[in-house]
């Protein structure tokens, strides 16, 4: 690759993909809403807004893979997610589109399936049954991804991530952790890949406890090494197991199922 856009660079998966990607690109581009004063050596640093039609043009000119971050990542008011989250991957895809960027990774997220329950055990075409606003607008993310690879080839990583932190810190992280370093051994993949389509990925580790399963994107050859399980016992013995009907033990969003509709003040 020539050129890898990193949206959202300024945020904790953005700093992660910093340190962790390079020499996967040529030249890295990283992008946020905020400066990044804090730029690797080498890496080209544009302030764009993802909502702005115009400048996402320019920002998405000369690369050839995107790496998604961008966006509001929790549950926000509906006016902030419209922003980031719904006009902003418009703008990215009509982007790639016009200066012909082939493959995207698509940082979609668990809680589009938020209200499937923790017994459950999922693959990649369940239905979507998103939590709140921010899975609603990551359920439209799949769907643009999906319509720009029928209709253009536009191939997509849609990636659900689960929690991606140094460590598991509760006990429904058991199930959704996603290590950094099998993170991105995940990007790298997306990106090596000779061919990738426009598949649901889950992007969890290799834990023990799971509910979702990743047969159907076996063909990528991404095998995660971590497993939640090393941190068991720790939090076993640390953090307070939930009540079994609590949103944090019966849902797989979480306590995002919680999360009232919020208003802009
Ligand atoms: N970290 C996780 O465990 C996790 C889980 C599920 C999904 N995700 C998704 O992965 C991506 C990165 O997550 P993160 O934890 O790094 O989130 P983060 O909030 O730390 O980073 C998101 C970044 O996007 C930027 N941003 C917000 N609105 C923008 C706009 N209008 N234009 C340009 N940039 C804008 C923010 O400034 C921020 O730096 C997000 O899309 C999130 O929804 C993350």
């Amino acid at each position: 690759m020539k050129r890898l856009l990193i949206t959202g660079a300024a945020g904790g998966l953005g700093k992660v993909s910093r340190k962790g990607l390079q020499g996967l690109a040529e030249t890295i581009r990283l992008s946020d809403v905020v400066p990044i004063a804090d730029a690797e050596a080498g890496m080209e640093v544009v302030t764009c807004d993802l909502a702005d039609e115009a400048a996402v043009m320019a920002l998405v000119e000369g690369c050839d893979g995107i790496l998604h971050l961008g966006g509001v990542a929790t549950e926000q008011p509906f006016p902030a997610i419209l922003r980031g989250n719904l006009i902003g991957v418009h703008n990215l895809y009509e982007a790639a589109r016009a200066h012909g960027v082939g493959r995207i990774f698509l940082a979609s997220s668990n809680h589009v399936i938020g209200y499937y329950e923790q017994t459950e055990h999922l693959s990649g075409n369940a239905p979507h049954k998103p939590d709140g606003w921010y899975g609603i607008s990551k359920s439209y993310a799949e769907a643009v991804a999906l319509m720009y690879w029928h209709k253009f080839g536009i191939e997509t990583a849609m990636v659900r991530i689960g929690s991606c932190f140094p460590e598991p810190v509760d006990h429904r992280m058991l199930a959704s952790w996603l290590a950094p370093e099998d993170y991105l051994a995940l990007v790298r993949r997306v990106f090596k890949a000779p061919r990738l389509g426009c598949p649901v990925i889950w992007g969890m580790s290799d834990n023990d406890a799971r509910w979702w399963d990743n047969a159907h994107v076996d063909y990528l050859g991404w095998r995660p090494k971590r497993n939640s399980a090393e941190f068991a016992e720790k939090i076993a013995a640390t953090v307070p197991r939930p009540d079994k009907d609590a949103p944090a033990a019966r849902w797989q969003g979480g306590n995002f199922t919680a999360e009232p509709v919020k208003k802009e003040k």
